[in-house]
């Protein structure tokens, strides 16, 4: 009996010797090795993600052995050309070449719609646009043209895609939604996610894609930004998951949690959905950063945000403030806040770890999940930007692709006796409106600066009249006049109206009315005689019954980017009309919010609507 035992034992034993997965994995001997060697502070540092802006020594890249650096949306470098935007990430990468480890570093941008901090790059259209063209190869093409151009600029992670689905107009990040349907925004978030990291995040030209903001960002009550989510489980898992599923499908190697509020909890500090949901349940292994300044809004103070939301699954912390920042209090609607810095974060995390309130383990997960991220990019041989990728940005064959996305999210409203397309036999074509002559207002917010703004905030890419002097046949006048008062005697009057850029908080709304202004300039083309065509440029649908029922033509464009061209293509018919109604197009403010799906569904189109030649 004894004897049995004996060799069963020994049997079991030498199974268990031979079996044993050996390790031969590189990426893990790597990052286990690599994470041995780390000191407490040095695996902080990886956790910490400073706002290029708050720094006033770049040696504290150093000397706290940061992981990671942003750009946000305000966050200015001297010079915004392509090369300058590579020499300032060419030289940041030399402080992290200076720790004990090297450990590179990663940094992020706000890329999204194009490389849109960059002076040159081509702008895209906004993901409400790309929405309405309902073409996730077009999307992934799109998304596939930004990735080479952000890392041109030595940069390998793009803050995109968002997959927010915007349930409510009144929110100023309507624009940044793919749809109001979560199925829809799921299928082109996961083909922008393909396409920024192009299946293999080592190759020179992938990005890491970050999903954006979760969740439950645009179902806030009122379409408030950074709002209370105010929907059970079941709803907030049918309507706002589905773009995380779909992106971990395509191994997204990072998610931004939201500011929102969710069952009375900050996004920021809920284990629940971080941890037990996104990475357990979903099986997410990238990591997840935090959004800017965000985990400071959680109850308590700085130590205990610190707490909160790194034991909820929090991996890397974005933020803002240094130095200059230190001690400062900021009068805000909750009463005097003191901002946080990155030697605050720092030194707290630090204690919470010595004090056993944050397990090491923890810890350790967050950094082998940045630090496989930094793996996989091959980030430990990309110090430097790639001089053949610098070259596409604002390449024409980028443009190619942007003007494809352009034409294919026009969404024709109406089109009264066959207005459209304008007739290549026309004398006189006129252009009007704010919008017309305005490649700002084309591109809205998200562009150079966090809010964009009007007029040429960019080089290259064309306005809507540049496009139709271009395209116009010989014998084809094009003239314009802001107001419409030069309209008389043309045989079309085209109207580019709609609303001047914002961005996140400043374009929440209660009132989405097209302005008095435009309606009057669309007045005076109507009165002129001319045939008019308004071209709406908006984040969302706007509120525009009087002015449908002045045009004899209408197409929402959206906020096509820098490639105006695309929409002179389809109004002379060149190429037809392809794009369909991603949101409920609302008759008046107290029918929004109106999704498909509702009882009694009647908005003034529905989602899907859009005509064709
Ligand atoms: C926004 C994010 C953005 C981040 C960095 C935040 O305010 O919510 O979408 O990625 O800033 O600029
Ligand atoms: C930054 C943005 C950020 C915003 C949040 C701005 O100053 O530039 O990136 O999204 O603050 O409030």
């Amino acid at each position: 009996m004894k004897k049995y035992s004996v060799t069963i034992l020994t049997l079991i034993l030498l199974t268990l010797v031979i079996c044993a997965p050996l390790n031969n994995n590189p990426k893990e001997i790597f990052v286990d090795d690599m994470l041995s060697k780390m000191t407490l502070e040095e695996k902080i540092g990886q956790m910490t993600q400073v706002d290029y802006s708050a720094f006033e020594d770049f040696n504290d890249i150093e000397k706290y052995a940061i992981g990671s650096v942003l750009w946000g949306g305000g966050s200015e470098i001297s010079d915004i050309t392509p090369q300058g935007w590579a020499n300032v990430s060419d030289q940041l990468q030399t402080y992290a070449g200076k720790t004990r480890l090297k450990i590179p570093l990663l940094f992020g941008i706000d890329a999204v719609h194009g490389h849109n901090n960059v002076d040159g790059a081509v702008i895209f259209p906004h993901n409400i646009g790309l929405g309405c063209t309902q073409n996730p190869e077009l999307i992934e093409k799109s998304a596939r043209a930004t990735a080479e151009e952000i890392a041109g600029t030595g940069i390998h992670w793009t803050f995109a895609p968002c997959v927010a689905v915007a349930r409510n107009e009144r929110w100023g990040r309507t624009y940044e939604s793919f749809s109001e349907d979560p199925e829809l925004v799921a299928k082109l978030g996961a083909a922008a996610v393909k396409g920024f990291e192009n299946g293999n995040l080592s190759a020179k030209d992938a990005v890491l894609s970050c999903t954006k903001h979760y969740m439950g960002d645009g179902g806030t009550t009122n379409g408030k930004d950074q709002g209370h989510t105010e929907v059970d489980e079941e709803t907030l898992r049918k309507i706002h998951l589905p773009g995380y599923i779909q992106a971990i499908k395509e191994n997204t190697g990072s998610i931004m949690a939201s500011y929102n509020t969710w069952d009375g909890i900050k996004m920021h500090g809920n284990k629940y959905l971080l941890t037990d949901v996104l990475k357990n349940e979903l099986g997410f292994k990238g990591f997840i950063v935090s959004d800017w300044a965000a985990i400071d809004q959680l109850p308590g103070d700085y130590k205990s945000d610190i707490e909160i939301c790194i034991n909820a699954g929090m991996d890397m912390i974005m933020i803002p403030n240094g130095p200059r920042e230190q001690g400062v209090v900021e009068e805000t609607d909750n009463g005097p806040i003191t901002k946080n810095t990155y030697f605050d974060f720092i030194k707290y995390t630090k204690e919470l770890v010595e004090e056993n309130k944050i397990p090491m383990s923890r810890i350790d997960d967050a950094v082998t999940r940045i630090l496989n991220v930094k793996y996989d990019l091959d980030l430990f041989n990309k110090l430097t930007h790639d001089k053949e990728l610098l070259s596409k940005i604002g390449s024409k064959e980028h443009r190619d692709i942007a003007k494809e996305c352009v034409r294919e999210s026009l969404v024709l409203l109406k089109n009264e006796n066959n207005t459209l397309p304008v007739s290549k036999s026309a004398k006189r074509i006129h252009l009007a409106g704010t919008g017309a002559d305005n490649i700002g207002m084309q591109c809205g917010g998200w562009t150079i600066s966090w809010q964009g703004e009007v007029g040429d905030v960019i080089s290259g890419g064309t306005t809507i009249l540049d496009a139709f002097k271009n395209s116009a046949p010989e014998g084809t006048e094009i003239t314009y006049s802001e107001d419409a008062s030069n309209a008389h005697g043309a045989d079309y009057c085209i109207v580019v109206v709609g609303e001047k850029p914002y961005a996140e908080m400043f374009g929440d709304r209660e009132n989405l009315a097209l302005s008095e202004d435009d309606i009057n300039v669309i007045k005076i083309a109507k009165d002129s005689g001319a045939k008019v065509i308004v071209v709406l440029l908006s984040g969302r649908p706007l509120i525009i019954n009087s002015a449908l029922e002045l045009a004899d033509a209408f197409v929402a464009a959206w906020l096509p980017g820098s490639e105006g061209q695309g929409v002179a293509d389809v109004l002379f018919g060149d190429y037809n009309f392809k794009g369909r109604l991603s949101h409920s197009w609302p008759k008046d403010m107290s029918q929004i919010p109106v999704n498909k799906d509702d009882e009694n569904y009647d908005p003034l189109f529905k989602i899907n609507y859009g005509l064709c030649y």
